[in-house]
Order: structure tokens, then sequence, then C-alpha cells
């Protein structure tokens, strides 16, 4: 490994997903890897294929279709869980098997069960096992942040002579402060023997906001390589955030002494593509993503802005892939002005006939909306609807009146046949979802309903989540529009076809860890 480089291993689809609520179907989680891979991550952390027949297929399908970056796949320290792992790694060019076990001594008195030696002992068979099937394997003692150092030590030290490249040392609970784990860091690659032979790496998370405070730490002392998540979703309070760790890596060169691989002018682009397709917005002022981190209020502010730009600006907008907030291109706009703009904001499609579809979408937006901003193309370049509908939007109206229940009325074209129905509600959206249940009968549970504004301003295309349960599948839907109505109606209806598409999809989670 170059010395200079720190690897970004993305947990996005794994413990990403594992936040309560962000359940994303296999379609979504491949446009996730695919955006991942454009960004240059060295490794993705596809799912953990024993959890589920859905988290299977996503690795698998997953590993047959990226080209550069490694593909991850979680398994316990179990016989099984490794076989289905390498199973479901069969097609990946580079793949990677990460096994874990939990050393703290909690853990392994009350959750395990098993003394410090059996620990030890199953966590070299499974890095030998594993080892059968892919040269590259990672090991995890789970808890290490809470983990006697001793054994601790002990435990890498035999990983590492069966076989593991990489020990990743989490903080699960997220309860070290970065002085302590950056200690812990550097007492780890001092005492254990063989530390020359492995990539030391952390994955820190957020339980009292200091994931990326004490990834950075762990890496002032050594580690190589960063676990971490878009947006910084992940398991309760979530991971550190990656575009975090990647901009402080590259703000403070003067700090660090390695750089990451990532294409810094994509992270915009997949930060937007997780949030639409998880439901979870992002808040304003969210470092490096939220919609805020580069404007400047204060009078004060914006004149040393444009008097020297540094005066209040560490990083550039650009970097992150951030144009400017200027209104860009209009109805009367050609195709060669809209190419350039979408080339500028890094969202260019792969194929002309996907960029056929996004021009039309473009278009009809900008029949609808007069001022097309540059949020307004990213989501539409990148949360755009491909699923094929056998359910289609055909006409709606929706009153809401004081002193009356608000009352939709619906019309549908199911396989090519115009179906409706009238419904009331407690609130506009309850009416229109109300009368779209009356005539498709899914019997579908609604379980997430988010809406977030693309752009500021009461014309702004609103953009809606929705997801859907039956039989413990889950189906996500988006769907945006000026009108949040119509938006909300596009979103359910998105769903409601993967439903339709396929009644018995297993994306559920039996939860393993
Ligand atoms: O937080 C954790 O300990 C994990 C391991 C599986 C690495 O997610
Ligand atoms: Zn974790």
């Amino acid at each position: 490994m170059n010395e200079k480089n720190l690897i970004i291993f993305d947990t996005t689809l794994r413990d990403g997903e594992q936040s309560p609520g962000a359940s994303m179907d296999i379609d979504e989680k491949i446009k996730i890897a695919l955006a991942l891979e454009e960004l240059n991550v060295d490794i993705i952390e596809a799912g953990f294929p024993i959890a589920s027949n859905g988290d299977f297929k996503a690795v698998n399908e997953i590993a047959n279709q990226i080209k550069n970056s490694s593909v991850c796949a979680l398994a316990r320290a179990l016989e099984k869980d490794i076989v289905k792992a390498s199973e479901a790694l069969a097609g990946a060019k580079k793949p990677r098997i990460h096994t874990f076990i939990a050393t703290s001594p909690i853990h392994m008195e009350k959750k395990l069960k098993m003394s410090p030696e059996k620990v030890k002992q199953t966590a070299v068979n499974a890095i030998k096992l594993a080892k059968t099937f892919t040269s590259d394997v990672e090991f995890s003692p789970e808890d290490a942040g809470r983990s006697e150092l001793k054994f601790l030590c002990e435990v890498i030290t035999a990983a590492i002579d069966a076989g593991a490249g990489t020990i990743n040392i989490p903080d699960t609970v997220g309860y070290n402060l970065p002085h302590q784990f950056g200690s812990l860091i550097q007492n780890i690659i001092s005492n254990v023997e063989n530390s020359d032979k492995a990539v030391f790496s952390v994955h820190c998370h957020n339980d009292l906001g200091l994931a990326v405070a004490n990834s950075l730490s762990a890496v002032m002392n050594g580690a190589r390589q960063v676990e971490c998540t878009i947006n910084g979703l992940g398991e309760r309070a979530g991971n550190a955030a990656l575009e975090e760790i990647v901009m402080t890596v590259k703000t403070r060169q003067d700090i660090f002494n390695c750089d990451t691989n990532i294409k810094t002018n994509k992270i915009l682009k997949c930060s937007r593509l997780v949030s639409g397709i998880t439901g979870f917005p992002v808040q304003p002022n969210k470092a490096i993503v939220g919609k805020n981190a580069f404007a400047h209020e204060s009078g004060i502010h914006q004149d040393g802005v444009i008097k020297s730009r540094e005066t209040y600006e560490i990083m550039k907008a650009e970097d992150i892939g951030l144009v400017s907030n200027s209104l860009v291109l209009g109805k009367h706009s050609g195709r060669n002005a809209f190419k350039q703009k979408i080339i500028d904001l890094n969202v260019m499609p792969k194929n002309n006939s996907d960029f056929d579809k996004l021009f039309y979408k473009f278009k009809d937006l900008a029949d609808k909306k007069h001022e097309i901003f540059d949020e307004d193309l990213i989501n539409l370049a990148t949360n755009a609807v491909v699923t094929a509908s056998s359910i289609k939007f055909n006409y709606m109206n929706v009153v809401t009146e004081s002193g009356r229940k608000p009352h939709a009325h619906i019309k549908l074209e199911i396989d090519g046949e115009i179906k409706e129905a009238k419904s009331t509600g407690d609130g506009a959206v309850d009416a229109a979802y109300n009368a779209i249940e009356h005539i498709i009968k899914s019997k579908c549970k609604l379980i997430l309903y988010s809406v977030n504004n693309i752009t500021s301003g009461t014309d702004a295309q609103g953009e809606v989540t929705v997801r859907i349960t039956k039989n413990n599948s889950i189906y996500n839907g988006h769907g945006a529009d000026t009108d949040i109505v119509k938006a909300s109606v596009l979103a359910l209806l998105n769903a409601l076809n993967k439903y339709k598409q396929n009644p018995n999809a297993d994306s559920s989670k039996k939860r393993g860890i």
C-alpha cells in the first residue's frame, strides 16, 4: 500500500442500511453502489448476505456490476455466514470478506457466552476459512473500543497470523473520545508484533457525535483505512460521515500525511442520491453537504467573501460538486446548453438514451417552473424514477376547504384501462392516498412519508419519499413535482409499481448482528 494513501471503505449499503427505517431495495442499492464507484471509493461494503435473501441478492448483483472498487460482504465468525458471503461475492473482480466477533468483556460474557480463548480461536478459524475463498480478508474485533488492550492485541496478533490483511478497530457503541481512540490505535500498532503485516482500519459510531473526530484521531495515529458512510448514515446515531473525513483530510494537508482517491466533486451527487432514496433529509447546517454549508448570510461575511473568498471559505464549493446556486436554465434552453450544464454538475448519464430521458424530464419541469436551479437538475439526474409502470398517473382533483374534510378524485391508468375513485382524508395527501388504495386495494402499510424541498421558494419542487410494506417486504417510492400533493401521489404510485412487479420481494432484514 502507498503510505500516503488513506483507504476509504464505504459501508452505506451495510451499516448505513441498518439505520432504523433506511431499508433500500435492490435497484436502489445498485444505483448507490454505482455512484460510490464513480466517487472512487476503494471498498464498497455491499451488505450482510446471511441476513436475508434480499441482502444476498443485492451483494451478488453489486459484485457482478462493480469493476473498479473492491466489493466486501460482512460475515459473523461462523462457517455458514462466511460460505454465504463467498457465494454472494462469486462474480466480484476484487472480493473482500469482512468477518467479526466481539472481544469486549460485556459482549463475550453476556452476548456470546464464550470464554476469551474460545473467541480468539473462533476468529482464527473464521479468517482461515475466509482465506480459502479470497486473499482479501478483513477482521473486526467488535466493540474493540471497550475491549481490554492486552486481550485485543492477542486476538489481533492471531488474526494477522491467520491471514487477515486488514484489521478494523470498531468503536461499536461510540463510547471513545478522540485522544483516547488515537492512543488505542497507537498502542495496538506498537504492541502487536506482526502489525506491519496488516492495514489498520477504524469504524466509529456517532453516539456522542464524535465518530469523525475519533476516526481522524486514529488516522493521525497510524490508521490507514476509515470505514464511513454517505451523510453519516448508520446504526443508531450513525457512522463517521465519508464527506467529512475526506474533505478534512483534503483541506488539512498541513496536518495529515495522507490523502484519499475520492473524486470529491461527486460528493454532493452521492449525498443527494442517498438522501433521496432513504427519505432521510440532510440537515441544512450539515458540514460539507448541508444546503447552508457554503452559504454566507451575514453582511460582514458576504463583504469579506466578495473581497477575498478565503476570508470565510476554507473549501471551494466546486470541490464537492456544487457549481453555483444561481438560476441556470429555463424552458427555452436547448439541448447543448442543457448538456453542458449537466456535465458541469457531474451528473451526465452514461448513455444517450438516459440523456434523452433526462432532457425530456427537464423540459417537463421547465414547463411548470420558471427558475430551474442546479439543485433541481442534480435531483432530476440522481433520482430519476426508472421503474416500469403498469400503474400510471392520469388525473387528480384534490380539494381542501375550511370546515370540510379534504377530498380527492383520482384517475389511474392500469394496464391501459382508466380506473377512478373518490375519497376523503385527514389532509390532502391522506385523501389522495385513500382514493388510490380504493383503486389498487394493495393492503400495503405506509411506514415512511418524507417531503423535502429541493430549492427554496414556494414554487420549489417537493421531493417525496414513501416506504410501504406488506408481508415483511418493503418498497420505496420517489416522486418530485412543484405540487407536493402530486409529488406524493407519484411517490406512492412508484412504490406500488414496485410492489406489483414483485409482490414477494425479500428486502426484509433478519438482524444478525
Ligand atoms: O459497529 C461495528 O462494530 C460493526 C462491525 C460489524 C464492524 O459494524
Ligand atoms: Zn458499525
